[in-house]
């Protein structure tokens, strides 16, 4: 794999934050990848940590690396949660799911003490919703979920791979939700979670207390 420079400067700085003994939440996307990698090598030159994966690929990678994992039910409290995202902005709200990890991201984002995000600099914008808005619904009844997005003016697509429905690691469809513009975020919010079949939506809006930004050169900006 081709080494994205910018990625890989936000996801490595972004282990220099983790302390011996934390439980760290293991985020998904080609950005957490470095985290994860950077953590591998930390755990191999001794340091005790545990962690929860935030999806079956991150599972198996930290496997890869050795990376003591814990179920998430004999978890007491996640340190400290580090993940990518699709788009985020300077007051720290987020997009994310792009990788359809976004249901288990969520609730370990919200099981944490703190969430750093690692993101390259092209996934900082001045507002929301350029990147589809991705909401988690069930397959009982995506239709009438899908029409009671459409008659919000969320402009949804169902996902597809390979010609088939996305199925998330929880069994459920992605609705992309093509917004362009997210005026709004905490209506938006507020307007998603109202409608039955939706899981989850990929605002994350209070969750973030700090963005690392990478860059093509191989800095890092902090906000
Ligand atoms: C997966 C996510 C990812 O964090 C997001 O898609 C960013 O990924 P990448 O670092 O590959 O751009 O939310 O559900």
């Amino acid at each position: 794999m081709q080494v994205n420079i910018a990625k890989k400067a936000a996801g490595e700085k972004a282990a220099a934050y983790i302390q011996p003994g934390m439980t760290v939440g293991l985020g998904t996307g080609s950005t957490a990848y470095y985290t994860i990698l950077r953590i591998g090598e930390l755990v191999r030159g001794g340091m005790a940590l545990q962690a929860v994966a935030t999806s079956a690929d991150s599972e198996q990678l930290a496997r890869e690396q050795q990376i003591p994992l814990v179920p998430f039910a004999e978890v007491q409290g996640i340190d400290l949660d580090i993940d990518g995202a699709d788009e985020a902005d300077e007051q720290l709200r987020l997009i994310k799911g792009g990788g359809g990890a976004l249901l288990r991201e969520k609730i370990i984002a919200a099981a944490a003490g703190e969430m750093l995000v690692v993101i390259d600099e092209s996934k900082l914008v001045k507002q929301l919703g350029r990147f589809p808005l991705p909401v988690e619904v069930i397959p009982f009844a995506w239709e009438l979920t899908f029409k009671q997005l459409a008659a919000i003016g969320a402009a949804p697509v169902r996902r597809e791979q390979e010609g088939q429905p996305f199925i998330t690691d929880n069994g459920n469809y992605i609705l992309d939700c093509h917004y362009r513009q997210i005026r709004d975020a905490a209506v938006v919010e507020t307007q998603l979670n109202s409608i039955p079949g939706v899981v989850e939506n990929g605002l994350f809006l209070h969750y973030a207390v700090k963005l690392i930004i990478g860059y093509a050169d191989g800095t890092v900006k902090e906000i």
